[in-house]
């Protein structure tokens, strides 16, 4: 998600003050002009790199509007971040696609940024992000607004209200798993549908709306422009991305409509939609139906494609490591043994005694980094542990460089979720963020990996198919050709036959 607010570009100037001055207009006095053109030129370099007289974290703002953008892109980026690191310290400046940057690599600088004074630092995403998800969602704003609704959507994913999900995540686990059998899946695309099902349930509850494929196949147009440029010409993806938000929007609204009708009789029809259906606040009316409709096309939005990016690098680190997979899936055949003994279902008592299976899933977050950084915005000059950093600069907390510093995970490239058997030290482990703007899902991604991990490593074998190596985003990164994998049933032992 971050990695695309790169591209809003601000107003380009600099071509329209370019052709002001070329051609026929150099009739006289040419070389005083040049030498005063010259001398402004190299006042505002210099201006660029010391914007005012106070001091700014060290770094390289790089070239004039560029910045270091082109060194981002050509470069791997994290050796990007790890080397200004080394060069400048743990807080940097830089400059990237028009914005000037401070990027934060230490866990107590982070800390400030998210928690202590996230006052200053607000959310920032790019205007056509707010026009596809709804300006009134969640992630867009901090204060009494964002207060709210955090407390809302936090109430909907406590343990105490997904505890309930389990069989119906186990539900969706099923009608997948079979369809995989014998073939090969891109795991990504297949990880995707799967938590774009599990997202859908968390949304709008179990109760079945004749509205739901509508919704399903609307939201799929609109998420086909997440990751294209933010054209809004005909044809452009952009553009049928903004027509099909107009229909959610109506369809949405329907569905809200009739829910409050209902509400009355039989309650809001559970699910994020009956949560924030039934919030009245004493001084404040109720959610407004585009207040609702942003916020649950958000949390659809936040909730699948970062599942299942994390899944999918799940499945490549165990196949890379066939031991730990053996471990993980002994883990597993035991709570299955458990349960076909009992004549049960899998419970959510289950999926908290997965300990090995759990401290995977936490170095396959702490590996992957799927979140690198995120992005905030100083909302006035602020002073920042002995720098100014300028109102309107953006703020950068590098999740995925303090995840890979050796400092806080010895040798950070090994897998090795043994790590995980001593909690990390507060601060350095944010797969999930840190501060006002957590993630509020965090305990509905972990569920919806245990279950789908157990029925799978109990039950199946993947082996992945050619020998495509790298990293692809899109818009998080993820193994290249998003890790095609070959699927066969596992021999069941005698007892489980
Ligand atoms: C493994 C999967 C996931 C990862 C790695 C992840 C990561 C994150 C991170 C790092 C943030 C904070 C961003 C920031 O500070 O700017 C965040 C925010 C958020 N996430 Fe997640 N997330 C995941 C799954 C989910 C799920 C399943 C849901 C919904 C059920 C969800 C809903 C949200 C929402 C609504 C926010 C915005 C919170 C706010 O602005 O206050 N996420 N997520």
């Amino acid at each position: 998600m971050q990695r695309l607010l790169f591209f809003s570009l601000p107003p380009h100037t600099f071509l329209a003050t370019f052709s002001a001055f070329s051609g026929r207009h150099l009739a006289f006095p040419v070389i005083p002009i040049v030498v005063v053109l010259v001398l402004l030129l190299l006042l505002s370099v210099h201006q660029w790199r010391h914007p005012k007289d106070k001091r700014l974290p060290p770094g390289s703002m790089g070239w004039p509007y560029i910045g270091e953008t082109l060194k981002l892109y050509t470069e791997n980026p994290n050796f990007f971040f790890a080397n200004r690191q080394k060069r400048y310290g743990d807080i940097f400046k830089s400059h990237i696609l028009g914005c000037p940057c401070v990027m934060i690599s230490s866990p107590d600088a982070a800390r400030v940024v998210l928690v202590t004074k996230s006052h200053l630092f607000k959310p920032t995403y790019p205007p056509s992000k707010e026009k596809l998800i709804g300006p009134e969602a969640i992630f867009f704003h901090q204060g009494a607004y964002h207060s709210r609704l955090k407390k809302l959507v936090q109430a909907s994913f406590l343990p105490s209200e997904i505890r309930g999900s389990v069989s119906e995540i186990e539900q969706i686990v099923l009608k997948y798993l079979p369809a995989w059998e014998d073939t090969t899946i891109n795991t990504l695309q297949e990880m995707k549908r799967y938590a774009f099902d599990v997202a859908m349930i968390s949304a709008f509850g179990h109760k079945q709306d004749s509205e739901m494929n509508g919704i399903k196949q609307l939201y799929q147009c609109l998420e086909k422009a997440y990751n294209s440029m933010p054209l809004d010409l005909p044809g452009t993806p952009f553009n049928k991305a903004m027509k099909a938000r107009k229909q959610l929007n109506a369809t949405l609204r329907r569905l809200i409509k009739e829910r409050r009708e209902t509400e009355k009789q039989s309650g809001g029809g559970g699910g994020l939609l009956g949560v924030l259906l039934g919030e009245k606040n004493q001084k404040i009316d109720q959610l407004s139906d585009s207040q609702i409709a942003d916020n649950v096309i958000g949390v659809i939005f936040a909730a699948h494609d970062t599942t299942a990016s994390v899944l999918t690098w799940f499945l490549k680190y165990l196949h890379d490591n066939r031991e730990l997979l053996e471990a993980v899936t002994r883990e597993q055949e035991g709570i299955r043994c458990r349960i076909i003994e009992a004549n049960r279902r899998l419970t959510w008592d289950d999926t908290r005694h997965m300990p090995l299976t759990t401290r995977v899933i936490q170095e396959t977050l702490r590996t992957a980094s799927i979140l690198s950084f995120t992005f905030r915005e100083a909302v006035e000059d602020v002073e920042f542990e002995g720098y100014y950093i300028p109102k309107g600069w953006k703020v950068l907390p590098l999740f995925r460089t303090i995840h890979h510093c050796a400092d806080f995970f010895p040798q950070p490239e090994k897998f090795d979720p043994s790590r995980f058997e001593v909690p990390p030290r507060p601060n350095t482990f944010m797969p999930f963020g840190n501060g006002v703007h957590s993630c509020p899902g965090s305990e509905l991604a972990k569920l919806e990996m245990l279950v789908l991990l157990h029925h799978l490593t109990t039950r199946y074998k993947w082996q992945v198919v050619g020998d495509e190596d790298g990293i692809q985003y899109g818009p998080f990164p993820v193994p290249k050709g998003g890790l095609p994998v070959k699927v066969t049933p596992r021999k069941i032992r005698h007892h489980e036959a």
